[in-house]
């Protein structure tokens, strides 16, 4: 079979299936199993694709229709640009949670002189993303990130190796609860987190979401989902540098208000901003000392 028979065919079988963004699926799958890239895919329409790689796409295409999450079969996803590992023990990096990426750089950028020491937190790091890509965007950089799920910390760590940055990180396995007693009386520019922050009962959770993501990463109990949430930033005021700090946390479609509460409450911000997503959603809050 030639390339571009076969990119047709496992893209009418994505579109048959009823899937969103088939066309880039099919294309994900091909160059992942083929191992080209995008060019070589358009540029070799007539390559013959052995019975082999046939197989394998095939094999992707049956889980695929099944439901299954395409970054937890090909085992990696990419996040503001570069390629991290995933699989089912960490959330799928989203693409919402590049705002906090966005909004650290620019906090960043805006305080701090080139080769001044910049230090980061964050809490329930998953595989990395964020934390890996502040460090591999600002050199002068160093982050202590908890999570506590031994498997997210193993594909945190080999993100941490795949992108070079492993020496500037340091990785600490616990409850985030109780930070203190993790990092001890450590004290941070700046605290990111993206916690689960799902109430277990909305109807509104995808079910494959619900299907194939860790438990541990979306839910949390209390109201609107909000336990986990308020008690990370509660513990805010003896995380930050009590000057020129700054932090952001993710939040859900329906918890903006609660949540610049929370911020509020810490009485350590002196300004802060909602931002809204790509789809207009108010999704993250950036509290700055
Ligand atoms: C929503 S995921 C975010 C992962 C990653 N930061 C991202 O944005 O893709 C939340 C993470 O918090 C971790 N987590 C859940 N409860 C925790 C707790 N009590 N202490 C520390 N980490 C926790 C989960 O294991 C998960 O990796």
């Amino acid at each position: 079979m030639k390339l571009n028979e076969l990119f047709l065919e496992t893209r009418a079988r994505l579109i048959g299936a009823g899937l969103p963004a088939s066309e880039l699926e099919a294309e994900w799958i091909i160059d992942h199993t083929l191992g080209v890239t995008a060019i070589e895919r358009i540029q070799q329409p007539e390559r013959i694709v052995t019975p082999l790689e046939c197989e394998r796409i095939k094999s992707i295409i049956g889980r695929r229709v099944s439901g299954e999450p395409l970054a937890y079969i090909l085992g990696e996803k990419e996040f503001f640009g570069f390629k991290f590992k995933v699989t089912p023990k960490v959330l799928i990096p989203r693409p919402e949670t590049e705002h906090l990426v966005e909004c650290a750089l620019e906090w960043v950028q805006d305080n701090f002189t080139k080769g001044e020491p910049v230090e980061l937190l964050e809490l329930g790091t998953g595989s990395g993303c964020i934390v890996v890509t502040l460090l591999l965007l600002i050199p002068e950089l160093k982050a202590v990130a908890i999570d506590i799920s031994d498997g997210a910390l193993d594909v945190a760590h080999e993100n941490s190796l795949k992108h070079g940055v492993s020496d500037r990180l340091e990785l600490i396995k616990g409850d985030a609860s109780q930070t203190s007693a993790l990092i001890g009386d450590k004290k941070f520019d700046f605290v990111l987190a993206n916690p689960p922050y799902i109430e277990r009962a909305d109807a509104r959770v995808d079910a494959f979401v619900r299907k194939f993501e860790p438990a541990i990463a979306l839910f949390s109990s209390g109201l609107k989902g909000l336990e986990i949430s308020s008690n990370w930033i509660a513990q805010l005021p003896q995380l930050l540098k009590p000057q020129r700090s700054a932090a952001g946390f993710e939040f859900g479609y329906n918890q903006a208000r609660e949540v610049e509460g929370f911020f509020l409450g810490t009485g350590v911000f002196a300004k802060h901003e909602i931002v809204r997503d790509y789809s207009g959603h108010e999704r993250l809050i950036w509290g700055m000392t």
